[in-house]
């Protein structure tokens, strides 16, 4: 295809996916209306449809009027029909609110855009826009104005911190009362309108109605900032993506690398930069007594080393609150009752032949599994690592973790853990404990806890589901590539049912 044509082609693309407002008919809307949404926002579009309390944040109740991403002012609570279609058509990251793009018929959309708005009797467009100004391309020199803007009388810091994780100082609340959070900056994925500086810009200045985070382009506010200062912001955000931790659907092993001489000792260790960080979904455990559905952590990098002895592997996760029983700040900041945050590493005690995997629960009869359980500890309890055999969850028994080896060290900072856990490459009790070998699949899955969001301890946790630890050899070992090649097509019926666990509407 010559360039021309393929832009041509492009061109044509980005017209037919751009949202040309077309009016809608609310009583068609209606119909779809009552069909696709309620469950979630209600028949009356008060929020409080059949699957509100498993959701979090909750679902919106179109009656307050409060739209969190649109582009008409701050002053003006209307917003665009556009803005409306848009998070119809591709649905809110980071929420249960699904994209209905697939589903909907354009016009669908625009009759449900009529429909929605009448909740709110909002009957004529808004009066005033945001201003955008002239956009101000991303450059150091830009980036490093937004820095001071961003820090500057703790303008943004205020809430979500110097790194942007947004790690809790105070607790914010939603119009509803609701227990709300600051955004997670360096994971702009999770963004519901998008990391685009120009989204970044919008949000800025409109802030999100009903929640705590305000307009930085009114006049009244002391922090304000004019349009040329809110792009060099909205860069700066935007540069504070830690891409490494995105999930990739297609990366569903641990690859660990061999270190000839010691391996890390501390979670901290430079070396850890070094090694291959795969990045996975944590999802509400579903399948155990108590059900739980409003998790906090949503993802967990793993990274993993080995030497002839031992093998080390380092679990992070962004955490807003170190949960502390017993110390007074930390549990003003909790939804009480709080419990301690806790991360676990499942693996199977044989390592399969053919690549199979456990049963996903926590083992079965024929397929026990060892679980390596950090906690964190409480103000008058120091940090544990416990090691548990299970064949299900009626069959546990507690096993002497320091007499099979294993040792965990942890820190946290600024709204991050990370756990250090280290084991002997094999043990005295082989029928009891996994060996680790070169060059096998190891099936291996994950769980965490975080103890300030309404004490999730025992069953009540998230997890992921089984995926692989590879020791890779010294040397290259062709058979593995192509192995790795096949987990990639695993990958996609992952992918399926991470989706399916987090919606559980859909
Ligand atoms: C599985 C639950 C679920 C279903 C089904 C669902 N929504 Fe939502 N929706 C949500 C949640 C949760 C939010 C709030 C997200 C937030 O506050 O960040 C939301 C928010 C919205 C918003 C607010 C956008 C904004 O800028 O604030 C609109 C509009 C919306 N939904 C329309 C719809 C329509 C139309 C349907 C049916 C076609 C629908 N939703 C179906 C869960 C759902
Ligand atoms: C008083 C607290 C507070 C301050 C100050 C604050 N924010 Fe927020 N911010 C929030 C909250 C709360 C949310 C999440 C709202 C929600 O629940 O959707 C948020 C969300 C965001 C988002 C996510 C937008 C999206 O599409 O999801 C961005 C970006 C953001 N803030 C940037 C900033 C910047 C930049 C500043 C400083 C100029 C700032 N915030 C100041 C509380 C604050």
């Amino acid at each position: 295809m010559s360039r021309l044509v393929l832009l041509a082609f492009c061109t044509a693309l980005f017209i037919a996916g751009t949202a040309a407002a077309k009016p809608g008919d609310a009583d068609k809307g209606k119909e779809i209306y009552d069909k696709r949404c309620t469950w979630c926002h209600g028949a009356e579009g008060d929020g409080a449809g059949a699957a509100k309390d498993m959701l979090n944040p909750p679902p919106r109740d179109f009656t307050s009027g409060n739209y969190k991403i649109k582009t008409s002012s701050f002053e003006d609570m209307t917003p665009n029909d556009d803005d409306i279609f848009r998070m119809i058509r591709d649905g809110m990251p980071g929420t249960s609110m699904p994209g209905w793009s697939d589903v909907l018929k354009e016009q669908d959309m625009w009759n449900l855009v009529a429909y929605v708005k009448t909740f709110a009797g909002f009957d004529k467009p808004p009066a005033t826009q945001v201003d955008f100004g002239t956009r101000i391309s991303s450059s150091a020199e830009s980036i490093e104005k937004g820095r001071k803007l961003y820090e500057d009388g703790d303008r943004c810091v205020e809430c979500h911190g110097k790194s942007g994780k947004g790690s809790a100082s105070k607790r914010l609340k939603g119009d509803a009362g609701e227990r709300t959070w600051p955004r997670n900056l360096t994971k702009p994925w999770t963004f519901r309108g998008s990391d685009d500086p120009k989204d970044i810009f919008a949000r800025i200045s409109t802030g999100i109605a009903g929640t705590e985070m305000p307009s930085f382009a009114d006049p009244k506010s002391k922090k304000k900032l004019t349009v040329e200062e809110r792009w060099h912001v909205a860069n700066y955000v935007a540069s504070l993506a830690k891409t490494g931790r995105k999930v990739d659907a297609d990366n569903t092993v641990v690859k660990a690398d061999k270190l000839q001489g010691d391996l890390p000792n501390t979670p901290d260790d430079a070396r850890w930069e070094k090694s291959t960080p795969t990045t996975f979904y944590l999802v509400p455990q579903l399948i155990g007594e108590e059900r739980y559905f409003k998790p906090s952590n949503d993802t967990i990098t793993v990274r993993a080393l080995y030497n002839d002895k031992a093998i080390a592997m380092l679990l992070e996760w962004d955490d807003r609150t170190r949960s502390i029983p017993g110390d007074e700040t930390a549990e003003k900041l909790a939804d009480a009752p709080i419990a301690e945050d806790g991360v676990a590493v499942q693996l199977p005690v044989t390592i399969p032949k053919e690549m199979q995997k456990p049963y996903f629960g926590m083992g079965d009869a024929a397929r026990p599994v060892n679980i390596w359980h950090w906690k964190s500890g409480a103000k008058d309890a120091a940090e544990s690592i416990n090691l548990l055999n299970s064949r299900g969850f009626k069959e546990i028994e507690k096993r002497d973790a320091v007499a099979a080896g294993l040792n965990a060290k942890a820190s946290y900072s600024d709204g991050t853990w990370k756990v250090l856990i280290t084991r002997p490459l094999t043990t005295s009790s082989p029928e009891k404990d996994v060996q680790f070998t070169e060059g096998k699949f190891i099936p291996v899955a994950f769980a965490a806890w975080d103890g300030s969001n309404n004490g999730e301890k025992g069953s009540k946790h998230t997890m992921t589901t089984w995926y692989w630890l590879l020791l890779k050899p010294a040397s290259g070992y062709k058979p593995l590539v192509a192995a790795l090649m096949v987990m990639g097509l695993f990958a996609g019926g992952l992918l399926w049912w991470v989706r399916r666990a987090r919606n559980p509407a859909g």
